[in-house]
């Protein structure tokens, strides 16, 4: 698969392993088998397999900039940011995805899941997660084509963006769950955005069966 990513990635930016485009589950196993998962083990992620859910949640897929979920007009609101607390070949931190350049960049060093379950009501799957995906939105992209339908397009574009990492987790292995029950203003000063917190999504290693 030839890569059509445009922003070249800076010094400390972490680029990440080109994710796959065939896999061993189908579309309709991963429907079938996704669950949300909220206990977790104390086991790695693999970049390789972050890599790959946020491709499914918000991969640039051609030189159009057309990316894996639908966006209204393809404004693009939808932005992801990853609370790293386990996971192989990356330090514990903060980062940003660089859609364009498949790279992370760090934003900040250090242990944040407890502060991100105090924001999600304590919640213990976000603790006890490997990582978690948080999905935030610029409003302002969409409502300046779309005005003020575009609050319910943004709502439902975090909805497109968050099935799309579930089926992708559970396609490779890992448990997730979406979580929306959290105070926006906590999440928000911890990540350190100005922008709107929609999701805060567990990713992890649990036992199956
Ligand atoms: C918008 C939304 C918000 C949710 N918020 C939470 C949450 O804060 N905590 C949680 O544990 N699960 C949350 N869930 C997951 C639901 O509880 C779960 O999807 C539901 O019980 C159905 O189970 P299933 O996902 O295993 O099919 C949320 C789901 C959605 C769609």
């Amino acid at each position: 698969m030839q890569k059509f990513f445009k922003i070249k990635s800076g010094d400390e930016d972490v680029v990440l392993p080109e994710p796959k485009r065939v896999g061993s589950v189908s579309i309709e196993e991963a429907i079938e088998s996704r669950r949300s998962v909220r206990t977790f083990e104390k086991k790695p992620v693999t970049i390789e397999e972050l890599s790959q859910i946020l491709w499914a949640g918000q991969g640039e897929i051609n030189e159009a900039g057309k990316r894996t979920a639908p966006s209204a007009g393809a404004t693009y609101p939808i932005e992801l940011y990853v609370v790293v607390a386990n996971v192989n070949g990356l330090k514990q931190g903060i980062y940003y995805y660089n859609y364009e350049a498949n790279s992370l960049k760090i934003l900040k060093k250090g242990k944040f899941a407890r502060q991100i379950r105090k924001a999600a009501l304590d919640q213990e799957s976000v603790e006890n997660a490997s990582l978690n995906i948080i999905v935030s939105a610029q409003f302002s992209r969409t409502e300046s084509r779309y005005g003020s339908r575009a609050k319910r397009y943004v709502f439902m574009e975090c909805g497109h963006v968050g099935q799309n990492i579930q089926l992708q987790a559970t396609a490779i292995g890992l448990g997730s769950v979406i979580v929306g029950a959290f105070r926006d203003d906590e999440i928000k000063e911890a990540i350190g955005i100005k922008e709107d917190v929609l999701y805060v999504i567990p990713v992890g290693r649990y036992k199956s069966g």
